[in-house]
Formats: C-alpha cells, sequence, structure tokens
C-alpha cells in the first residue's frame, strides 16, 4: 500500500493566514496541520508517501519534511501547478502508484482513528468512509437504503439527502489512475474525488464504512479552531 498526501491548493477560505504560508502548514496546536494526515499513514504502516504541493511555500514544505526519515518514511513530492481537482491527484501518481493499491488523504483532514485494519486487510476495488456530521451540504454526502446498500454519492449537495459526510481518506486499487483520467471538470472547473469512487461503486467494487471519531476538515476558521482545541486537550 503505498500513501499519497494531497496538500496543494489555494486555500482562499483562510485568508490572510494563507498570505505566509499553506494551510497545511499553519499550526494546529503543538504541530504543523500536515503532521497530523502523514501520521494517519504512518501508524497505518504506509512508509512510501507521495506529498502533492503547490508551488507556492513549496521550499517550506522540503524544509520541514525533508526525506521523511523522521517520520521513518520515505516521501517523494509533486507540484500541482494549479489547483485542478481532488481526482487529478492520481493522474499525477500514476507512475508513484505502479501496480500497487493507494491511500489518499487530504493534508487538512485530521483524524483521531487508526486506519491500522483497513489499511492492512484492503485488497482491491476501493474504499472510503462515511462520518455523520451536522454540517452535511460542507463535503460529499452518501445517501443509504434500509439495508445500508449506497445509493448516491453527491458533491456539496444543496439539499444533502442523509447527514453522512465522505471524510479526505481514501483506499484504492490501480484502477483508480484510469478512472482518474475519465473524470471531467465540474462546474466549478475541478476533477471530483466522487466522479472517481463512483465509478468504483458502478462497477460494484465500492464499500463504504461507517466511522465514528473525531474528524475535522480544518479548512475553515472554525474548523481549525475546533482542531487546534481538541488536539490541545487531548495532548496536554
Ligand atoms: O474534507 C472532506 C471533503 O474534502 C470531501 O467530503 C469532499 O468530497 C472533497 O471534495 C473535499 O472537499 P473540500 O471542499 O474540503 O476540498 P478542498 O478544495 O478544500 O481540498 C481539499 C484538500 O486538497 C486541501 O488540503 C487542498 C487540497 N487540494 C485541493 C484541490 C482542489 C489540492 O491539493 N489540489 C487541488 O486541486
Amino acid at each position: 500500500m503505498k500513501g499519497i498526501v494531497l496538500a496543494g491548493g489555494r486555500a482562499t477560505r483562510l485568508r490572510p493566514l494563507t498570505q505566509i504560508t499553506s494551510k497545511q502548514l499553519l499550526p494546529v496546536y503543538n504541530k504543523p496541520m500536515i503532521f497530523y494526515p502523514i501520521e494517519t499513514l504512518t501508524k497505518a504502516g504506509i512508509t512510501d508517501i507521495l506529498i502533492i504541493i503547490a508551488p507556492d511555500y513549496s521550499g517550506q514544505f522540503l524544509n520541514l519534511l525533508g526525506t521523511g526519515e523522521q517520520f521513518g518514511a520515505k516521501f517523494t513530492y509533486e507540484i500541482q501547478e494549479e489547483p485542478r481537482g481532488l481526482a487529478d491527484a492520481f493522474i499525477m501518481g500514476e507512475q508513484f502508484i505502479g501496480n500497487d493499491n493507494v491511500t489518499m488523504i487530504l493534508g487538512d483532514n485530521i483524524f483521531d482513528y487508526d486506519f491500522t485494519n483497513e489499511i492492512s486487510q484492503f485488497d482491491k476495488g476501493g474504499l472510503i468512509f462515511a462520518k455523520k456530521v451536522p454540517d452535511p451540504a460542507r463535503y460529499a454526502v452518501v445517501e443509504f437504503d434500509n439495508a445500508n446498500n449506497v445509493l448516491s454519492i453527491v458533491e456539496k449537495p444543496e439539499n444533502p439527502k442523509s447527514d453522512y459526510a465522505v471524510p479526505g481518506i481514501y483506499l484504492f486499487d490501480n484502477k483508480v489512475s484510469e478512472f482518474a483520467k475519465k473524470v471531467t471538470p465540474s462546474k466549478r472547473g475541478e476533477l471530483e474525488i466522487p466522479d472517481v469512487y463512483n465509478q468504483y461503486l458502478e462497477r460494484g467494487e465500492l464499500k463504504v464504512k461507517t466511522i465514528d471519531c473525531e474528524w475535522e476538515d480544518a479548512g475553515t476558521f472554525n474548523s481549525l479552531l475546533r482542531a487546534n482545541n481538541y488536539w490541545a486537550k487531548k495532548i496536554r
């Protein structure tokens, strides 16, 4: 299993903070945000990790993270010139993924959950997660039937059909790059991640696992503050 941490983008929602550095380098209590997703991967046994970053502040990422040795891992870097969307990571990462499976985590997603079992048991197809949230319209939203079968997954729906969001960690086999290349840009001009995993869903190869844990997408002022408070309480 290889790992990708997607840490590019412009983070306009966090301006002016992101006019001095990248979102994923901002502090979450006692360390830069990106340490959390990296450690989520390494804790689960993933040591071969591609880090995708934007051109701005790319030197700061290299200074901070280096070879990956301090995490017991090996880091490779790619620069994403434009924020073309989450699915672009699998196109950029095609050679890196090679014949392996891959877990992608978003650089602003902070979990208090150990994914070791899910990652070590993963064999093929796709595995995504569903987490009950108070504000589903911020995320991709998954709709289930009474027997817990997935009916639909829609990116940021105006009228969410459930309270279950898809958090930013995804496990795929190496068909993912081929599927990502079939995706066309959405109305907001991005290659959307649900367009990738919905291709697994259509083939009957997508599993959705419900998780109940602390999780923040720290991409807004309020969620960043919540993440800081949560980890301050937990670590102090
Ligand atoms: O947090 C979970 C949600 O993350 C999912 O439920 C959504 O399906 C998914 O689209 C995503 O939504 P966001 O609105 O949070 O995506 P955002 O644009 O903030 O990008 C997520 C991370 O990926 C962020 O750390 C920046 C990075 N990124 C984003 C884009 C669009 C890139 O590195 N490159 C990109 O092209």
